[in-house]
């Protein structure tokens, strides 16, 4: 099982003024026992990454096109993101997914260019609320899962993130039941088709993670971290939920 790990999702938020942010969790974090992560709006990649220095807090893109280059205005590749300084993309969030009709298969094709690239996709999956009202949820995330991820998985490259999209900025949280429920099948998932390697294949909740409910969470089974939207903004929301994830070891 690699590390524990947290990502903040900066998402359309963010401008040169908040990198004192990121100062403020290098400071805190110079020696974390937890991967940390931050992903900035592209615009801010190069400088965070910059101050960030030799710093363990790595960052990452919040999408990737699958393509190397080419005609694609507005479009950022694996590659430009990794020369910013990423480490690590966000992919298939279910905003993308909705705002800009992307699918499985994008999702995958995305992956699959992080990873040549040599970062890490954090690949995210979750039901809406008709869906887990259907008593459909299960059937949802494994689709996703089974769709989403490329044959070249592995715990080193590959990160799956379960966001509940009626969880998502609206300060509604699963039961820790649910939350085993689906991080069950999802690491059952994960073993069916990458065998031992699934194992160390991080699985993060995301939805709504604040620092008075990231301990009780963590304290689920197959729960190795989180993926954090609103709370990542301001370095005394994180800091405590990267405290929490730290006292769950
Ligand atoms: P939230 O966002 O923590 O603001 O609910 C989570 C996410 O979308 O990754």
């Amino acid at each position: 099982m690699g590390r524990k790990l947290v990502a903040g999702n900066w998402k359309m938020n963010g401008t040169n003024a908040d990198l004192k942010e990121i100062e403020a969790l290098g400071i805190a974090w110079a020696a974390p026992r937890v991967d940390i992560v931050i992903c900035p709006p592209a615009t801010l990649l190069s400088r965070m990454a910059f101050s960030l220095g030799g710093q363990p807090i790595r960052v990452g893109g919040q999408d990737c096109h699958a393509k190397e280059s080419g005609a694609h205005t507005g479009d950022i590749s694996a590659e430009m993101l990794k020369d910013a300084g990423a480490r690590y993309v966000i992919l298939g969030h279910s905003e993308r997914r909705a705002d800009h009709g992307e699918s499985d298969d994008m999702v995958r094709a995305k992956a699959e260019a992080a990873h040549k690239t040599g970062l890490t996709a954090i690949i995210c999956l979750g039901e809406s609320l008709a869906q887990r009202e259907a008593s459909d949820t299960l059937e949802v995330v494994g689709g996703q899962l089974a769709a989403s991820l490329p044959d070249g998985a592995t715990a080193a490259n590959t990160v799956v993130a379960y966001e509940p999209i009626w969880a998502i900025g609206t300060g509604k949280v699963p039961s820790l039941e649910q939350i085993a429920e689906v991080h069950g099948a999802l690491r059952a998932g994960l073993k069916e088709r990458f065998g031992e390697e699934a194992e160390g294949i991080r699985l993060l909740y995301g939805g709504s993670v604040k620092p008075d409910n990231a301990a009780e969470i963590f304290g689920v089974e197959n729960v190795d971290g989180a993926l954090v939207g609103g709370a990542s903004l301001k370095s005394t929301d994180f800091s405590p939920i990267i405290s929490a994830l730290e006292s769950s070891l």
